[in-house]
């Protein structure tokens, strides 16, 4: 008859539980110690060893060489324990038995002596089902056991265990199993069974169980009873509707590129392909979860169930996005997921939920499209993608970058004087594209004293006199900031030389000229047209 793998494999022993170091210590200890409680709650994921160390426990208690850690596998206790069937050892499935009569039944088998072993092992699986009135029949019995009972709680949910019951019991957290455990317990057991599994295969398999070893010993019997003995990871993806890292790249790189196009034919394919929809967002989901973390934690991070391989891969196309980008795709994508559930539309909401991630990548930080205003940044859009990311495509306003600065001992201060500063300041400022800063600069008095830079500036004008502008130009010119110190006062009209005299009309325009100059990487950037320019210091 055929054995399901996972019951075939079930651990014999505390050597063959993988990934629960902690528990096995602990109850080996115990057990050298000779230190038998007489409750103890397993709690943790399904599929993770709860029932499996129960066992274990329970053989180690009543084996004839018992308590040992190391059960002899061959006494009658220690068979029928494996085969589940031994007298003192009982198995309660809570799940069915939940109510306040199987409790009673339990409450006076307990007082009888166990009929061959050391103890009378009580084994409840899935305890958090049992029913209040239940739990409080049960609690009389563990509050005053007597010498030879042993209680096992199994729960996924130990918040569920009443803490009247939890207070008296010992408590073992499971952890979830990791992705290299169950690799390598998987490799081992298709080595025993005869099947070829490349790393791939495992790679797929591992994370399908999601961490339970049960879960990815399932897929491993689906894929062997769909596939036979030698396993290719296409089909094994075909058959969990798993999505390899080609597929899910797609749509990062239609990101990447700002294909919305590209994104409507993912969803085409995917519904050629027959592939369900709600199952693709939620390994969309997981995908950018994996960039994001690829992304903080680099491509070496335990923190990502994947084989180093693919770890390599999520890391390189991580890199061409900013750490912001993928927090609000994963954030997109998780909404999208949501909305699948519920969807009657799953093929709108999948198109709708990519696109709308094609333009929330075309959204610039709000601090980036204010720090592009004044120009000579160097170009949003670049610096919004990662460091790899070509540059984009928006050529037609290129934004004047700022001259190289030759090391700092050639340059040459400008001449002392307020006239020199002004004049230099005025044209580096202008090159940058601060026009109003450039202007206020004009109406100032300049003194250079001290190393420091000290302007008089009229109240109208000091909004526009902000150390950093200034010192971007200052490093221009000198090839280091310099202390900038800015106050509002009058100054005299023959100190406010004009750097170009220009006749009134002529001034008005120039005016209006570098207002539209400050705002044309807005309209860069947002789209929009400028209708009037008033001048709000007349
Ligand atoms: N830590 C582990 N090491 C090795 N195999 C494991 C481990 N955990 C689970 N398995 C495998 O998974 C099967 C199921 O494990 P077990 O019944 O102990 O899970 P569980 O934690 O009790 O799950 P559930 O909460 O669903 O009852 C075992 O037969 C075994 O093959
Ligand atoms: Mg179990
Ligand atoms: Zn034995």
């Amino acid at each position: 008859m055929y054995q399901v793998i996972a019951r075939k494999y079930r651990p014999q022993s505390f050597a063959d539980v993988v990934n629960q170091e902690h528990v096995k210590t602990t109850l080996e200890n115990a057990i050298a110690q000779n230190r038998i409680a007489h409750g103890y709650i397993f709690s943790g994921q399904r599929g993770t060893g709860k029932t499996t160390v129960a066992r274990i426990l329970a053989r180690c208690l009543n084996c004839v060489n018992g308590p040992t850690n190391v059960p002899c596998g061959v006494c009658a206790s220690c068979k029928e324990i494996a085969a589940g069937g031994s007298v003192d050892v009982i198995e309660i499935d809570a799940a069915s038995n939940r109510g306040i009569n199987e409790m009673r039944e339990l409450r006076e088998n307990v007082r009888y002596q166990p009929a061959r072993d050391k103890y009378k092992v009580f084994i409840i699986d899935e305890a958090h089902q049992i029913t209040n009135e239940a739990f409080n029949a049960l609690l009389k019995t563990i509050e005053e056991p007597p010498a030879w009972a042993v209680f096992m709680l199994c729960t996924t949910e130990a918040h569920k265990i009443p803490a009247t019951i939890a207070s008296r019991c010992q408590h073992f957290s499971f952890r979830s199993v990791e992705f290299e455990a169950l690799v390598a317990r998987m490799a081992w057991i298709c080595g025993q069974e005869g099947i070829h599994a490349d790393a791939e295969v495992l790679s797929v398999l591992a994370q399908a169980g999601e961490g339970s070893v049960r879960d990815s010993l399932s897929a491993l019997d689906q894929a062997i009873a769909c596939c036979g003995d030698t396993l290719q990871a296409t089909e094994v993806r075909a058959l969990l509707g798993a999505f390899s890292l080609d597929a899910l790249g797609h749509v990062s790189q239609a990101l990447v590129d700002g294909a919305a196009a590209r994104m409507l034919e993912v969803v085409n394919e995917l519904e050629r392909n027959g592939q369900n929809l709600q199952h693709f967002s939620r390994e969309l989901a997981r995908y950018f979860r994996n960039l994001l973390v690829a992304k903080i934690a680099g491509g070496e991070t335990r923190l990502i169930a994947a084989s180093a391989g693919e770890r390599q891969r999520l890391a390189e196309m991580a890199a061409q996005f900013s750490e912001e980008d993928l927090t609000r795709y994963l954030q997109l994508s998780l909404d999208l997921f949501r909305d699948l559930q519920f969807s009657l539309q799953p093929r709108f909401h999948l198109e709708l939920g990519l696109l709308r991630m094609v333009q929330a990548g075309r959204l610039l930080p709000i601090e980036q499209a204010l720090a592009g205003l004044g120009g000579g940044r160097g170009d949003a859009e670049t610096q919004r993608r990662g460091d790899t990311a070509k540059p984009a495509p928006r050529t037609q306003n290129p934004a004047p970058s700022p001259a190289p600065s030759p090391p700092a001992t050639s340059h040459q201060p400008p001449a002392t004087g307020g006239t020199a500063w002004r004049q230099r300041l005025h044209a580096s400022l202008m090159e940058l594209g601060m026009a109003f800063t450039a202007d206020a600069i004009e109406h100032s008095e300049i003194v250079e004293a001290n190393g420091e830079l000290r302007f008089t500036t009229p109240r109208e004008f000091s909004i526009a006199m902000k150390e950093a502008d200034i010192n971007q130009a200052v490093r221009q010119i000198i090839g280091k900031p310099l202390k900038i110190k800015v106050t509002i006062g009058e100054v005299a009209a023959q100190n406010q030389e004009k750097v170009a005299a220009a006749p009134a009309a002529q001034q008005e325009s120039d005016v209006s000229r570098r207002a539209l100059a400050e705002v044309q990487p807005f309209l860069d950037q947002l789209g929009g047209e400028v209708r009037t320019v008033r001048n709000l210091k007349e």
